[in-house]
């Protein structure tokens, strides 16, 4: 059976922001990140282009985002058209694992929710050795909150397809990879708000025409194993699931 993908989400159901929170968490974050309008940003994982647009429309600032999707890249600088920005948008195909730029290029780097499910000490790794330093590094993404039991962990790689770690393990990489931490949040409501946000997204509560694009595409049988699972999440992981924000600073040379 053919399982939903991140591309149809936002080409078939028109949903832009991936991440729990949507806008209103990059807004948060921009802040705590102190973009600027000097800055050239790098956005690692950007989907559908939204939360760059959103932070160039608001601070004026340069961002290069990489994708691994080619839809993804071509949402996204579709958007930058749509929006006049192109000048100081620019989205290219990359993995995060190995990026494809010369160290100490950009002010700051950030990614939403998507770091999780890559090699999260490589990623980070990557994402400190392109900032120049002193910049920061910074990402909100998911973490156990404690230990769920193998039943509960099963259920969770099911539906999301990774597994997840803990705080302190996220906290650890980022020294490793010679980041001084400088802001750690725990985001405890995040995820209970997104579950209940993404099943209405799929059509589910909110009208026929999200759940009948889906339908069209993936078949009854598809659709009803996502509602399923969506359920599982919202109901019996969602006390372990977690939410955070963590930023690091490159050291001064
Ligand atoms: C949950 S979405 C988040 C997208 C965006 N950050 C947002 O918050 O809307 C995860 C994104 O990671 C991208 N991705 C997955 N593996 C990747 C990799 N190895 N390198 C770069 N991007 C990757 C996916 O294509 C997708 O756009």
């Amino acid at each position: 059976m053919r399982r939903v993908t991140l591309d149809d989400l936002v080409g078939i159901m028109g949903i832009q922001s991936l991440h729990p929170g949507a806008l209103e968490m990059t807004k948060e974050f921009s802040e705590l990140m102190g973009f600027n309008k000097e800055q050239h940003l790098l956005e690692v994982a950007s989907g559908s282009g939204e939360t760059s647009n959103w932070i160039t429309g608001k601070y004026g600032c340069k961002i290069t985002g990489i994708d691994y999707s080619h839809n993804m890249v071509k949402f996204a600088t579709e958007k930058a058209q749509k929006n006049g920005l192109t000048e100081n948008l620019n989205f290219l195909q990359a993995d995060a694992h190995s990026l494809p730029f010369e160290g100490n290029t950009f002010d700051a780097a950030f990614s939403e929710a998507a770091v999780s499910p890559l090699d999260v000490k490589k990623v980070i790794s990557e994402m400190a050795r392109v900032v120049k330093p002193g910049g920061k590094v910074g990402v909100h993404d998911m973490y156990w909150m404690k230990e769920p039991g193998e039943e509960k962990r099963k259920q969770f790689y099911e539906f999301e397809g990774f597994h997840p770690m803990f705080l302190e393990q996220w906290v650890e990489i980022f020294k490793e990879c010679g980041l001084e931490v400088v802001h750690v949040e725990e985001k405890l409501d995040m995820m209970d708000t997104f579950y209940e946000d993404s099943t209405k997204d799929m059509g589910f509560q909110k009208g026929f025409l999200g759940a009948s694009k889906l339908l069209v595409k993936y078949g009854v049988g598809a659709l009803k194993e996502l509602y399923q699972e969506l359920q599982i999440a919202k109901t019996d992981i969602r006390d372990h699931i977690k939410y955070f924000v963590l930023i690091g600073k490159k050291a001064e040379e």
